[in-house]
């Protein structure tokens, strides 16, 4: 249903937003560009991992579930995988991540400042492209910009309790799930939702995509946290158990802390209490621990009960199939994603 013109029609939307000959500044585009996927360390062009594209897809799967061409999105898609991309290189310096899809991040190249500066301006094109293309009318792009704005202070609260939980040894569940629907199921959220927007959807079938986004999101952190313990980094991108190195308050950890008794929990919470990163030895106690106390089989049931929330959230919309179809298919297929 999504071609893959489409999909490339997105990159190519966002290289117009680019200047195309800059006369200055252009380590800025540089490093755009290089997050992207578009050119290597040396700055020449490249193809490498451009990511999942899961935002935009659902942006104009979502359009088409409505009864409208999925191109009739093309402008939230594009703003919503830009603020996606935004989001992860500032994530990167918060996390001191060293690497993403294969590749070293931008901080690590061009270092923590000009990094800012490359989210920024991913930020800056993300509002650009909904003023891009064929415009939509006028109250549409308003509840787009604002929506879309919503969905980013949402994220940026979800970053900032996300970086707090580091520091803090108990975080509950609920506490843990307000941390992701902030910073992941917002923009997933936003993105059907603006999607069916685009796609000239009525204000209960809005809500409707609403919801199936949001669940979608939780549980696909919920799939990311699992592969950030137990994923293979050949195929995710990213090095194992680095969000057990920072202490993150991911929902496998948490899930174990409040299943353990007697000796598995003082060696928790001890190394748990100790103030800075965790220890390669000490990952592997806990790692141990996890695997043990079952939190990955509680994780995946999580990732399960979520995707029945999404998919009954996405019926009460009543798509339209082929697109409604694809948007279920998309969603089974994440909560069990490697990559
Ligand atoms: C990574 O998102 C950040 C999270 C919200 C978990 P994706 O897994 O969608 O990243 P890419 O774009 O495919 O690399
Ligand atoms: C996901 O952050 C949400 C954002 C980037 C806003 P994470 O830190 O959990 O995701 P990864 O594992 O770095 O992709
Ligand atoms: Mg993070
Ligand atoms: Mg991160």
């Amino acid at each position: 249903m999504l071609s893959d013109a489409l999909i490339q029609e997105i990159d190519s939307r966002i290289a117009r937003l680019m200047p195309q000959e800059p006369a200055q500044a252009a380590l800025l585009y540089d490093m755009t560009r290089y997050h992207l996927g578009w050119i290597d360390e040396a700055l020449r062009p490249s193809s490498a991992d451009p990511g999942k594209r899961v935002r935009p897809r659902l942006c104009l799967l979502s359009c088409a579930a409505a009864g409208a061409p999925p191109e009739a999105a093309l402008a939230p898609a594009t703003a919503v995988e830009l603020v996606h991309n935004f989001s992860l290189v500032h994530d990167d310096i918060q996390d001191r991540s060293e690497y993403r899809r294969h590749r070293k991040t931008v901080w690590t190249i061009w270092g923590s400042s000009q990094a800012i500066n490359a989210g920024d301006a991913l930020f800056a094109l993300a509002q650009l492209a909904l003023a891009e293309g064929e415009i939509a009318d006028p109250s549409t792009v308003v509840r787009a910009i604002r929506e879309l704005n919503m969905a980013c202070r949402s994220l940026c609260e979800g970053q900032v309790l996300d970086l707090q939980f580091e520091d803090r040894n108990r975080v509950g569940v609920e506490e843990y799930y307000a941390m992701i629907e902030g910073k992941t199921a917002a923009l997933l959220a936003a993105s059907c939702w603006m999607g069916a927007l685009y796609g000239g959807a009525g204000e209960a079938p809005l809500e409707g995509y609403r919801g199936f986004g949001k669940h979608l999101g939780l549980a696909f952190q919920v799939r990311d946290d699992y592969l950030g313990i137990w994923g293979d980094p050949e195929e995710t991108g990213k090095p194992s158990a680095s969000d057990l190195i920072s202490k993150k308050k991911t929902l496998p950890l948490l899930y174990a802390l409040s299943a353990s008794i007697g000796s598995d929990r003082e060696i928790m919470e001890s190394i748990l209490a100790e103030p800075g990163p965790a220890t390669h030895e000490q990952v592997r106690q806990l790692i141990e621990l996890l695997s043990k106390l079952g939190a990955a089989e509680y994780a995946a049931q999580e990732v399960n009960r979520l995707t029945q929330a999404a998919l009954e959230a996405l019926a009460s919309a009543h798509p339209v199939d082929p697109a409604g179809d694809e948007l279920a298919g998309l969603c089974r297929r994440l909560s069990f994603r490697t990559r």
